[in-house]
């Protein structure tokens, strides 16, 4: 068996938490291989919303093991609540979660270089969702992060030795904080942590491969804020494409196997940094008010614009994306015209490859396609799309080169349209 991965391919917030949900019957295992509790995925079903940020979205679909990768970033207190949240509803997930003793915790200093940072950084600063991601990943990549395994033994004087080091950076950037309170309260979630099954997760995947189980990993964030591939330096500091499964996961490449890319019927971004297609009038308003485009995490307002084709195809290429899945085509519903950047103008020279550098130079090219002012939201079948709608699919499917297998047309789980069916 082979692994398949979902992840976005825009700037996150693409739909994954939903689709995973969706998916998750055809597996026996969902895995997160990366980012931590930046991530804010939604599920709606039977009248009821979740947002999950470190735990994976396959929890609600029953039986189904569920593993937080060790690409993972995890911050214990975060993920207390969360866990908790959940048991309170009846979802008790010591069971069906498994987490990597190698992902890297969070520790409360990281959340406060997090806030030193951007405030060091003036307007310069990324907009980051404040949980500590970047200063943690630093870390792990300088190697002085603690990780799960650490909590089995020697935790206290790795914790110390990082909070030291913490302690200076922050005594030197004069930065004032007081994490007393957050300190107790996070080092008390530890012994909650401990009630999970820690374990190394590269080898319960690659078992679960050879007894012939199969593995959905899901992506956070999207593939636009790659730390290397993404709108560099405004981006989140991990690997969100697909390579990042198979580091954050010990999986080969080889055992990857379909590749879902999900992307919204525009596009979205939240925090700072460039936006080709960004709209920042009454247009990108309406999209905001329909689609209400506010962080599921951090409730900010997400900054809204026309699809952009030059980056979905940059995100393509990256990914190796065998399928796509294109969500919210319910919020484009009201537009008598919808238009698609199908190339970049640079200095009057049309680019239609992702360019190093975006800056106030560039603009998109449009094309314009009919709109299908047709409420989409209670359509369960590929027969009653509107003839526009069908239109739009067909334009995208040429341009991308890659089938559009599902079509999603609501939050709810229910109003999920898979087109194809599986060969
Ligand atoms: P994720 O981070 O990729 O899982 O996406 P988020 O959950 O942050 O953001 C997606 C938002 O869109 C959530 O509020 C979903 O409930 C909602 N959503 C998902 N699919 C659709 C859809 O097809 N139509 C509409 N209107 N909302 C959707
Ligand atoms: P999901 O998984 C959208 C953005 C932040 C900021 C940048 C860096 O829900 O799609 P970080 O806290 O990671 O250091 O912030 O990345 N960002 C996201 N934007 N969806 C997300 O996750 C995001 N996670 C981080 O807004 O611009
Ligand atoms: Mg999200």
């Amino acid at each position: 068996m082979k692994v398949d991965v979902l992840l976005g391919l825009q700037w996150g917030d693409e739909g994954k938490g939903k689709i995973v949900d969706v998916l998750t019957p055809k597996y026996d295992v969902v895995a997160r291989f990366q980012g931590g509790p930046n991530a804010g995925h939604t599920l709606e079903f039977d009248g009821r919303k979740y947002i999950l940020r470190s735990i994976p979205s396959g929890i609600f679909q029953g039986g189904k093991q569920n593993i937080i990768g060790n690409g993972v970033v995890l911050d214990p207190l975060l993920f207390k609540q969360e866990a908790e949240a959940l048991a309170a509803g009846g979802h008790d997930l010591t069971k069906c979660l498994s987490i990597s003793k190698k992902a890297h915790l969070i520790l409360p200093t990281h959340r406060v270089l997090d806030a030193a940072y951007e405030v060091s950084k003036g307007d310069g600063k990324i907009g980051t969702t404040g949980k500590g991601i970047g200063p943690a990943y630093i870390d792990k990549v300088g190697r002085n992060g603690v990780r799960v395994g650490d909590l089995l033994h020697d935790f206290d004087a790795k914790y110390a030795a990082a909070k030291a080091k913490h302690e200076a950076t922050l005594k030197a950037m004069n930065y004032k904080y007081d994490i007393r309170e957050l300190e107790a309260e996070w080092l008390d979630s530890l012994n909650y942590l401990k009630k999970f099954n820690l374990i190394d997760s590269e080898h319960a995947i690659n078992n679960y491969l050879k007894e012939g189980k199969s593995v959905l990993a899901e992506g956070a964030q999207g593939t636009m804020l790659d730390i290397d591939f993404g709108s560099y330096p405004f981006v989140t500091s991990s690997n969100t494409i697909c390579a990042g499964c198979c580091t954050g996961l010990g999986v080969a490449p080889r055992n990857i196997g379909e590749v879902y890319g999900i992307f919204k019927a525009y596009c979205t971004r939240v925090g700072s940094g460039p936006f080709p297609t960004e709209l920042l009038d009454e247009t990108g308003e309406t999209i905001c008010s329909n689609g209400n485009e506010f962080g599921s995490v951090t409730g900010r307002k997400r900054r809204c614009g026309w699809i952009d084709l030059v980056a979905l195809k940059y995100a393509i290429m990256i990914n190796g994306v065998t399928k796509l899945i294109m969500m919210k085509s319910d919020v484009l519903d009201s537009f008598e015209i919808i238009k698609a950047c199908v190339a970049y103008s640079i200095n009057g020279k049309e680019v239609t490859g992702f360019p190093y550098e975006i800056d106030d130079t560039l603009e998109p090219i449009y094309v314009e396609l009919p709109g299908w002012e047709t409420d989409m939201t209670s359509i369960r079948s590929e027969d009653e799309f509107p003839e526009e709608f069908n239109a739009y699919l067909n334009f995208l499917e040429e341009e991308l080169e890659v089938p559009i297998e599902i079509v999603s047309v609501g939050p709810d789980r229910e109003q999920t349209i898979i087109r194809y069916t599986e060969d």
